[in-house]
């Protein structure tokens, strides 16, 4: 029983932070008062439980059939909520990647006079995100309404079974109040958990998103053979090099053949798009070829060892990056 209280009174002090935690969403520290406060409302469920069929026994038939109802709705809508969170996740990630190009992307926007179209792709993406927020929301929000109905009906059929019993002599009073209460202390407890839980489904959806990420399998890997390195002679050379970028329709690199010897300038000069600098991504091995070789220094790029690949290379990239730092670090760099 002082368990019992004990616990009773610690979800009464969490409860405030957690409604604020919901209201601000989680951030430092508060994942330890959550992982508490479930398991305080789960140990509390299954004592109030184990309390009131000891206490009342007809009336815990009435929990018997209410708690897997609650349960079988709480998952339900956790489940169309998540759902929606994770479809909501890849949409800001939409958004965010639309204004980053619209940023960047200001002054070709501007020339070509496209602002008109790149404001309505914006809105349409925005709408559709406004959409899915709005049904994850609705869904989220049947929550409490369906658990505070289950709740009341639980109370009243708790009520019923117990004016039943007292009428025919087989209860006491106050056994009816004692087991309304822990009806209630457990169906509290439950919908604290419902509310502790509802913050999976966004939880979820991060994850996901992050492991996609973590998950992505690096295709590019390290030669096997362990065989002596070449001298540096500085010769680049392309035999029959056939390349496409993943899920291309077409390659972009079709039958490439050169040689760049040392001590000379090799130049490559074609019409945009056509396949310049993915030629120089093959050199550093950024990217693997689909049929043919490239092979640097006479040894063919998949039999270095990537760094002493990349050793050899100074690569400048159409696109420049400074980090942060003088000229003479990224120089360096
Ligand atoms: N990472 C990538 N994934 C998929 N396709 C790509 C990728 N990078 C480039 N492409 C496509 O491959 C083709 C060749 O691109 P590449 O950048 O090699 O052209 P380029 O000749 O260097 O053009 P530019 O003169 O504009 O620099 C283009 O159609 C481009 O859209
Ligand atoms: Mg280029």
């Amino acid at each position: 029983m002082v368990i019992f209280v004990l616990i009773a009174s610690l979800a009464q002090l969490l409860a405030p932070s957690l409604v604020s935690m919901m209201v601000d969403g989680v951030s430092g520290n508060e994942e330890g008062l959550i992982i508490m406060l479930a398991v305080a409302m789960i140990v509390l469920s299954v004592v109030g439980l184990i309390f009131s069929v000891a206490f009342s026994g007809q009336i815990a038939v009435v929990l018997a059939v209410a708690i897997p109802i609650l349960v079988i709705a709480v998952t339900g809508i956790l489940f169309g909520a998540s759902r929606y969170s994770v479809k909501l996740r890849s949409k800001t990630d939409a958004i965010n990647r639309l204004f980053l190009e619209a940023l960047e992307g200001v002054r070709v926007i501007r020339a070509f006079n496209k602002q008109e179209h790149e404001i309505d792709r914006f809105e349409d993406t925005n709408e559709e995100a406004a959409e899915i927020s709005r049904k994850s929301i609705v869904t989220s929000g049947l929550m409490t309404p369906v658990v505070n109905t289950l709740f009341g009906l639980t109370s009243v059929g708790a009520m019923m079974a117990g004016a039943a019993n007292i009428g025919h002599g087989g209860m006491e009073v106050g056994s009816l109040v004692a087991a309304t209460q822990y009806i209630n202390i457990i169906l509290i407890a439950i919908m604290l958990l419902a509310s502790v839980v509802s913050m999976f489904p966004d939880a979820y959806a991060c994850m996901k998103r992050i492991g996609e990420v973590l998950e992505t399998e690096v295709t590019i890997r390290d030669s096997e053979k362990d065989k002596p390195e070449p001298s540096y002679r500085g010769t680049v050379e392309f035999r029959n090099v056939t390349f496409a970028y993943t899920g291309a329709d077409a390659p972009v690199l079709k039958g490439i053949n050169f040689v760049s010897k040392s001590g000379e300038t090799t130049a490559i000069i074609g019409r945009t798009g056509c396949g310049k600098s993915s030629i120089v991504k093959l050199i550093p091995r950024l990217y693997d070829t689909l049929f043919g070789d490239v092979l640097v220094d006479g040894v063919n790029v998949k039999d270095y060892k990537l760094d002493d690949l990349r050793e050899r290379i100074g690569y400048v990239p159409q696109k420049n990056v400074l980090f942060t730092g003088d000229i003479a670090e990224n120089l360096n760099f």
